[in-house]
């Protein structure tokens, strides 16, 4: 998003662990409408500086209910997570009202997703009952690769409608984008990894329309 670290005097880190407000961590992106809390490497540490902490869990839940004035401005926030199952992890589940879960498609990726879902399950039991799956994406799809179609029918037979039907390509422009300071929609438009992730959004605003209509009619 562009934000050179020495801009970063704000982060995460502070809003999560010490009492900076929402407001003064946001900055402005490139993209219209779009705000970004960044993070630096002193992110990595976390987990180690709140393990002993009773609230452990619930610290990024309880930071965002201090700035609901802020939270409330926007239509969605996104919470990147690390690759593993550690605090940060745990305290976005707690915090989030939903989470998508990319799925690289290769083999391995599915047992790390089968302990992913017993986490939330754990999470829903133990502090946020609400917390929805709100799909798994499949990535780095590529269609002449039996693998990916293996991965494909497998996470579709075990975890049916939660899998998007929109899949992520590999796709050359998505992974040059970075080295931009943009996202894809904005570093190639045309391309189809940016094609792909229009149509993630579309599917994602239909399927969450289809359950507010559902969700008025058994109110
Ligand atoms: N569909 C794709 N096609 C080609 N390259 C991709 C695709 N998706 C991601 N990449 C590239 O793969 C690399 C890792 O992607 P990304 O950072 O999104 O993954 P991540 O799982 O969030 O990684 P991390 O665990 O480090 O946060 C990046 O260089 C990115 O540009
Ligand atoms: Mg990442």
């Amino acid at each position: 998003m562009g934000i050179a670290v020495l801009d970063r005097a704000s982060t995460t880190y502070d809003f999560l662990i010490g009492d900076e407000r929402l407001s003064s961590v946001l900055q402005p992106t490139p993209v219209a409408n779009v705000m970004l809390a960044p993070a630096t490497t002193d992110l990595a540490s976390a987990d180690l500086d709140i393990a002993q902490r009773e609230n452990r869990t619930s610290l990024l839940r309880n930071a965002f209910q201090r700035d609901a004035a802020v939270m409330s401005q926007f239509d969605y926030v996104l919470i990147d997570c690390p690759p593993s199952l550690n605090l940060l992890t745990l305290n976005a589940l707690v915090a989030a009202d939903s989470i998508l879960v990319p799925l690289q498609s290769e083999f391995f990726a599915l047992e790390g997703l089968s302990q992913l879902l017993l986490t939330v399950r754990e999470v829903r039991e133990a502090s946020n009952p609400g917390l929805r799956i709100e799909g798994i994406l499949l990535t780095m799809y590529d269609r002449r690769n039996n693998l990916s179609q293996l991965v494909e029918r497998d996470a579709r037979d075990t975890m049916g409608s939660l899998v998007f039907e929109t899949m992520i390509p590999r796709n050359v422009r998505i992974s040059e984008a970075p080295s931009f300071a943009l996202p894809v929609l904005s570093y190639d438009t045309g391309s189809r990894g940016a094609a792909a992730y229009r149509a993630l959004a579309r599917e994602l605003l239909q399927n969450e329309k289809q359950m507010h209509r559902t969700g008025s009619l058994t109110q």
